[in-house]
């Protein structure tokens, strides 16, 4: 039960700003925004004052980074995204009430309006140190410009600020043999200034507020990264980067710096929240000021440590803001057995999957409650997603409706029937029914959403059970006065899964309002009065429909193929990057004298595995050559082959042989060598140009 002792007026909810570099995932979906959409519509539906923000995370070095590869502006990167995002958020039902971007000229302004208050406060420490810095782009490298060998696990492509394969949180300097990923080359260490916000001077009241205060209502996951952060000692932060893409610091001895993104990025809640109250021209400081606005910010885990202690910090040390109330973040969640990854391709994209499953939009949002990450990591599979569709949604709630729908329609033309005296089971099963609406929604209000949904099909499964223990269809003859309370009862049951559904199943909840004539209100939920004797219910249809095999197997082969499509693109990427050579003059071409030699004899270099020693005709000599080919020819095999000959490099001593030339060679993708030869016979000493 949740224990909140005080009254809040009113919600301020926020979802993570995605980053707009990139489209949306289910991991996306289940870690932040399907949560938080069903809190609010549940808040909402209560008649509560809710407000749910959000928007686009749009500076930083990440956005920075993936305009570079593409060769674009930033600006085209977050345009795209931010629409992409917005849309399919739209689409999918995700219900803010504003979805905002922090390039924004208004989030500017709050941002920087937060740095000039911890400014003047005193908050920060100019400190310089050194850092990375690429020479050959003159320019100071973030944290995710720097990729290097991580000092926990080894991997050699971990980030400046993480590992992504053991999910260390590092610095650039921890990295062993640090590469900045702009010129490929070794950074410099180079001396720069920056502010830094003093974490560590926190600590104590962090230790009330978060490790003391906060013990049982937060997660245990989310407590328990905090509380190791805080006994780990806090350090001083940068605020500020050297980066050309971002807020610019409102000071004058700051030119060329910009906002750190993990301080502007949080304050893009406010400034969203800003933007909606313009909007409705409403004042936007109750939402953030006020003690008695609930403030709520779902996120996945990598997001803690800035929610639950930078952000706050910065609150606290502003003055004029609340804090959160909870932080419920979710876990992750794998796809098909691997991490979901977007540089892997091994991901659901929602924009695809709504628009290869336009009708599916609950079952996923049921699916993806049902196996919420919510304290521990967790598992989508298709086989799984058809499996909850046809046991549980058709199976279950679609079959139970159905069923209820058809037989008034059969039995009384589609009106309702009046009920009659009571048995002892009806009278069990209403009481049940009215346990339901508390129970759902004290689960969700403790942000425990997964059992909360069981408990809405609870509902349904203890309809079916009256069903088949009543059977209306074997008395509608002999006994309909009876039938006409079992079915009152039943239709009873469909209007309060009707209701109770509407956070977690929007869509469902309307396509069955429009059926039942009616939408309920939350107030009715519970009771055994929804529908009124005499009331007319449209004719029904399937709420769920059955998922075949053959369309599972077609969304797992999507995966496998798009996942191989991405490894060959990053195979010939690599593959153009070796081969991107300097262009030459003709001139430093005409420089190699290369010919035509046919081979003579050949053998294997003693005590050698790679080795053959070859004599060559040139035409006007014979040379001899070292070669490394042994793997790929015997020496028998090439007497008599043509070859193409470098014969003008310098002689060379191989295994005390002296080698008088190379043989040009053609190499495969596995290190295959093969011959380079004239598909014609060419007479010795020919030229090749
Ligand atoms: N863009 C960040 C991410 O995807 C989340 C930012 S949340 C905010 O990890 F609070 F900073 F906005
Ligand atoms: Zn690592």
């Amino acid at each position: 039960m949740s224990q909140d002792t005080k009254k809040f007026k009113r919600y301020t909810v926020t979802s993570a700003l995605p980053y707009a570099n990139g489209p949306l995932h289910i991991g996306h979906i289940a870690g932040a925004y399907l949560p938080a959409d069903t809190y609010v519509r549940f808040l909402r539906l209560k008649g509560e004052d809710v407000l749910y923000v959000g928007g686009s995370d749009e500076y930083g070095a990440a956005i920075l980074l993936r305009a570079k590869k593409e060769g674009i502006q930033p600006q085209e990167i977050i345009d795209k995204y931010h629409n992409i995002n917005k849309k399919t958020f739209e689409e999918f039902g995700i219900s803010f009430d504003m979805y905002h971007r922090t390039s924004e000229p208004i989030h500017a302004e709050t941002a920087q309006g937060f740095f000039t208050k911890l400014h003047e406060k005193g908050e920060f420490e100019v400190i310089e140190s050194e850092q990375y810095f690429d020479e050959e782009h003159q320019q100071f490298l973030a944290d995710r410009y720097i990729i290097g060998e991580c000092p926990k696990c080894g991997y050699s492509e971990a980030y400046g600020d993480q590992c992504e394969r053991c999910g260390s949180s590092l610095s650039p300097r921890e990295l062993i043999k640090p590469k900045s990923t702009l010129s490929g080359g070794t950074p410099i260490l180079r001396k720069t200034k920056h502010w830094y916000l003093g974490l560590d001077k926190y600590t104590d009241w962090l230790k009330k507020w978060i490790v003391e205060d906060k013990k049982g209502s937060w997660k245990p996951t989310v407590y328990g990264q905090c509380k190791s952060w805080i006994d780990q000692g806090l350090q001083p932060r940068a605020m500020t980067r050297d980066l050309a893409w971002g807020i610019p610091v409102p000071l004058e001895d700051a030119e060329n710096k910009v906002l750190y993104v993990w301080l502007d990025a949080p304050i893009g809640y406010i400034s969203s929240t800003k933007a909606w109250a313009e909007k409705q021209n409403i004042d936007w400081r109750p939402y953030w000021q006020s003690e008695d606005t609930k403030l709520v910010h779902f996120i996945g885990k990598d997001n803690i440590v800035f929610h639950c202690i930078i952000f706050p910090i910065i609150l606290k040390a502003h003055g004029d803001y609340i804090l959160p109330d909870n932080v419920p973040a979710n876990e992750f969640l794998n796809l098909e057995g691997n991490k979901l990854s977007t540089s892997r391709n091994w991901a659901v994209w929602l924009h695809e999957f709504l628009e290869e499953m336009p009708d599916k939009k609950d079952v996923l949002r049921y699916v993806l409650t049902s196996i919420a990450p919510e304290n521990k990591d967790s598992e989508f599979t298709w086989k799984d997603f058809q499996a909850r569709n046809n046991n549980e949604l058709v199976a279950d709630l679609g079959n139970f409706v159905n069923r209820t729908l058809i037989l008034t329609k059969k039995y009384y033309q589609c009106e309702i029937p009046a009920r009659n005296e009571l048995s002892e089971y009806d009278s069990e099963v209403l009481e049940e029914l009215q346990t339901y609406p508390e129970k759902i929604g004290s689960l969700i209000e403790e942000y425990r959403f997964k059992e909360a949904q069981f408990e809405l099909m609870n509902i349904a499964r203890l309809g079916n059970k009256y069903l088949a223990e009543t059977e209306p269809w074997k008395k509608s003859k002999t006994d309909p006065e009876r039938v006409k309370t079992v079915m009152n009862i039943v239709l009873q049951i469909t209007a309060n899964l009707q209701i109770l559904m509407k956070p977690f199943l929007p869509e469902t909840a309307e396509k069955l309002s429009k059926m039942l004539g009616k939408s309920g209100a939350w107030e009715e939920a519970g009771t055994s009065d929804i529908l009124t004797a005499g009331h007319q219910i449209e004719k029904p249809s399937l709420l769920f429909q059955k998922i075949e095999d053959k369309e599972i197997e077609q969304q797992i082969e999507k995966l496998n193929s798009s996942k191989k499509q991405k490894e060959a693109e990053v195979q010939a990427e690599k593959k153009a990057e070796k081969s991107d050579k300097e262009a030459i003059e003709f001139e430093d071409f005409t420089k190699l004298d290369i010919r035509i030699a046919t081979i003579l004899e050949a053998e294997k270099v003693p005590k050698t595995s790679k080795l053959l020693k070859l004599k060559l005709d040139t035409g006007s000599e014979i040379r001899t050559v070292v070669s490394g080919i042994a793997k790929f020819y015997k020496p028998n095999e090439i007497i008599g082959k043509q070859v193409t000959l470098l014969v003008n490099l310098k002689p060379r001593k191989i295994k005390g042989i002296e080698s008088q030339g190379m043989i040009l060679m053609a190499e495969n993708e596995d290190g295959k060598l093969a011959f380079v030869s004239p598909d014609k016979t060419i007479t010795n000493g020919g030229g090749v140009r």
